[in-house]
């Protein structure tokens, strides 16, 4: 819902509810400025929040505003622009001439963004190039604020929708250059920025960092004066950071009080900032980072910034998870497998790596059928010569020194035996040694003169180009057209280095990174579009581009390269601060692990794996008979709980990072309710043991009043007991030791 109420001023204040949520927008002079964001309050006139302190030699005031107070410098901006007295970093700057013909200063990038008229919507406009989230008439509202730059011929979009029935807010921004002649240049073009005035002064920030391997761990750090940001400059969102990051206060924890998260639907460069000023207003914003940016603006163009989504929670971390998990599941995964329920797959990587053929894969594929698995994925080494990571990225043609049957054949007779087949391309790349690389080395990403780093002995396509595009269209679609294949792995193994392009003329060499990702946005969905009944699995070494654009695409997304259950409890954990259990895939691996060298149980394995779209990436062919029942009861449990888990809600209990206090051991938790409240999953790990360890875990989500029956010993609890006293889990374990109750009401 929106309301618009008139200031004493006589400008509009808006009033944005979604769900449980208020946000206020004021027009203010001209400026529209950022009032609240927080739980739904019943006031509207809220412009008393401004504050109104400062010093006029240090905090400028704009001419057309009256003597007093205000200020640029500390007033709560909606989308600060650069140049004008706001010396906190901008959202916007744009180098524009000035319509002052005889201004010799036009082209300073000073930028105002000013109110001039607004229309409110029902429904979200569809504003291509980039992935946005998807709802309808009935579930959403959207205001536009339609700005300008007086100066200038530059005009401001701020779009904002929110959803009726969930506290999410979606913003972007477009800007438009309005000369018939002159071009402008957009330095920096953020999706979004609020403005705290109502913060607790100890805001602090959650973000999820890592590296390959050990992808989205969850930090919290308080904010001190200044600016912190999580960013990408890697030309993928990277495992390094996720675009996601929330502002919370010190007293926040996972059920109780304000958290406010930002996510942004993009998967390039990306930049999200924190920064704290000198009276505690905070500012937060996210956008395509600045670096390296530089957007041609040509007369009458217009730039789109993705989207950034804003959830806003007043009960906790818990709950904003939550509603991006819903939010993702059903308004951002498309398709036919948005929210379907995705087969049981086994993947050849970790079984053979390179060394594999046609016989070893029907191998595999007839254990797997017998134990309860759906599909068979051939990952890489299917194509060219490739028999090691040094060769053939771009040569998308079967290898039938060792798919000897050829693919058809192979999947027929995979599919013989009841299971679907999934393969695996790695489309954005070239290696040096490939026929492709041999006809057009002017693909790759290159810089004229300078030598081309090399990562994974490859190099990276330039998908700013349309005959780039269109071979790999082309190519993929024709292995894709010749045989059943009803799932793909796309791979992306490599940043982007001497990002170059032959065919971008010189003024426009600052918009390689975002071109390169609408290149990626487009060929994905040409693809998807050409074969909407394939499950499309993103992949960037592991989770090294697992951001909420992917998921528009593919509804799930390889979690990481690290499959040790002990490791993963931290890396799943800490997706699960934004993305829903069914876009992390998840695997059960042999053991010892490959990547860590720890032993830890098959059931704890599985049980790790159970938290998301489920498979094995281990050589069934090598398994004992003990192993593969567990098999066959893992794979009828994923169905049983597949509901629960996957279209749930997710309750953290214990987080691997909070649990040890030198007493108890180290352990993790979580628990999923499912939407009726009729029953619940809950797992409890051990990872590290100690001498007579103590251990409670209080329930959540439950139905107070209801009595719910442990399946597996029969015992009934009332909701309010579990999550008021607890379950007693006490008992010796094992390290990677770990329990599972399912919970049905009576
Ligand atoms: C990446 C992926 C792995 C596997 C290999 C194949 O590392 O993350 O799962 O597909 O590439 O080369």
């Amino acid at each position: 819902m929106i309301q618009t109420i008139t200031s004493a001023l006589g400008e509009p204040i808006f009033h944005l509810t979604a769900g449980d949520a208020s946000y206020v927008i004021s027009i203010f002079h001209g400026f529209p400025l950022h009032l609240y964001a927080g739980p739904a309050i019943s006031d509207d006139d809220v412009d008393y929040l401004l504050v109104r302190v400062g010093h006029d030699s240090v905090v400028p005031r704009p001419a057309h505003t009256p003597e007093g107070w205000f200020s640029c410098d500390i007033a709560p901006f909606e989308y600060p622009a650069y140049g004008s007295g706001d010396f906190r970093p901008s959202a916007v700057m744009v180098k524009a001439k000035t319509l002052d013909q005889t201004n010799p200063t036009g082209g300073a990038p000073t930028t105002a963004v000013m109110y001039e008229s607004h229309e409110i919507l029902a429904g979200k406009p569809v504003l291509d190039p980039c992935p946005a989230v998807h709802a309808s008439d009935d579930e959403c509202d959207t205001l536009i604020l339609h700005c300008t730059d007086p100066a200038t011929a530059l005009k401001y979009d701020l779009y904002y929708t929110v959803l009726r029935d969930c506290p999410a807010l979606c913003r972007r921004t477009v800007i438009k250059n309005t000369s018939d002649t002159e071009p402008a240049t957009l330095l920096r073009a953020y999706s979004a920025s609020l403005d705290f005035t109502t913060i607790d002064p100890q805001a602090e920030l959650v973000h999820l960092w890592g590296t390959w391997g050990r992808e989205r761990h969850m930090e919290r750090t308080p904010l001190l004066h200044g600016s912190m940001s999580v960013n990408s400059r890697r030309g993928a969102s990277g495992h390094y950071h996720n675009p996601f990051a929330a502002l919370v206060t010190s007293e926040t924890t996972e059920e109780y009080g304000m958290a406010i998260g930002m996510s942004l639907i993009y998967s390039g460069n990306f930049d999200i900032t924190a920064d704290v000023d000198a009276f505690g207003l905070t500012r937060f914003m996210a956008g395509i980072s600045p670096d390296g940016f530089e957007w041609h603006l040509a007369p009458g163009a217009q730039f789109v910034t993705p989207e950034a989504v804003i959830v806003i929670s007043g009960e906790g971390l818990g709950k904003m998870s939550r509603v991006y998990h819903k939010l993702y599941r059903r308004n951002l995964c498309r398709g036919e497998w948005a929210d379907k329920e995705r087969p049981i797959l086994v993947n050849n990587w970790e079984a053979t790596y390179f060394n594999f053929d046609d016989e070893k894969l029907v191998a595999i594929a007839e254990d797997a059928a017998k134990c309860g698995i759906e599909m068979l994925v051939m990952d890489d080494g299917w194509f060219g010569i490739r028999n090691d990571d040094k060769s053939s990225l771009g040569d998308w043609f079967v290898n039938e020194d060792k798919i000897r049957c050829g693919l058809g054949k192979l999947v027929e007779k995979v599919n013989a035996l009841g299971l679907k087949f999934g393969i695996w391309f790695e489309p954005e790349m070239i290696s040096p040694v490939s026929k492709l690389y041999e006809a057009h080395p002017e693909w790759a990403l290159q810089t004229g003169g300078r030598p081309m780093s090399i990562s994974r002995s490859q190099y990276v396509l330039d998908m700013t180009r349309e005959d780039v595009r269109d071979y790999l269209f082309d190519t993929i679609s024709g292995v894709l057209s010749s045989a059943n294949i009803e799932y793909v792995k796309w791979d992306f193994n490599r940043n982007l280095t001497e990002a170059g392009s032959a065919l971008l003329p010189a003024e426009r060499g600052g918009e390689i990174f975002h071109r390169y990702v609408l290149g990626l946005y487009d060929l994905l969905e040409r693809l998807t579009s050409a074969f909407p009944h394939i499950l499309l699995e993103g992949c960037s070494s592991g989770g090294g581009r697992f951001d909420p654009a992917m998921l528009y695409y593919s509804p799930q997304f390889w979690t990481s390269d690290d499959t040790d259950a002990m490791e993963r409890l931290d890396i799943q954990l800490g997706t699960s601060f934004v993305y829903p259990a069914s876009s992390m895939s998840c695997h059960v691996s042999a053991s010892p692990n490959h990547q860590t060298g720890r032993v830890t149980s098959f059931t704890t394995r599985g049980n790790v794996a159970m938290a998301g779209a489920f498979g094995y990436e281990l050589d069934l062919t090598k398994l004992s008979d003990e192993e593969k029942d567990l098999i066959r009861k893992q794979t009828a449990d994923y169905h049983r709980y597949y509901n629960i888990i996957n279209r749930g809600d997710l309750y953290r209990l214990i987080l691997p990072t909070d649990s040890y206090n030198g007493k108890t051991g180290k352990c993790a938790s979580w628990m999923y309710v499912s939407e009726d409240r009729s029953e619940a999953l809950f797992t409890f790990v051990v990872i590290r043991t100690s001498v007579h360890p103590v251990y409670f875990v209080k329930l959540r989500g439950l139905d107070p009043n209801a009595v719910y029956v442990d399946q597996t010993t029969g015992r009934e609890y009332h909701g309010d007991t579990l999550m008021n006293a607890g379950m007693n889990l006490t008992k010796n374990y094992r390290d990677g030791d770990s329990v599972v109750i399912h919970l049905i009401k009576k």
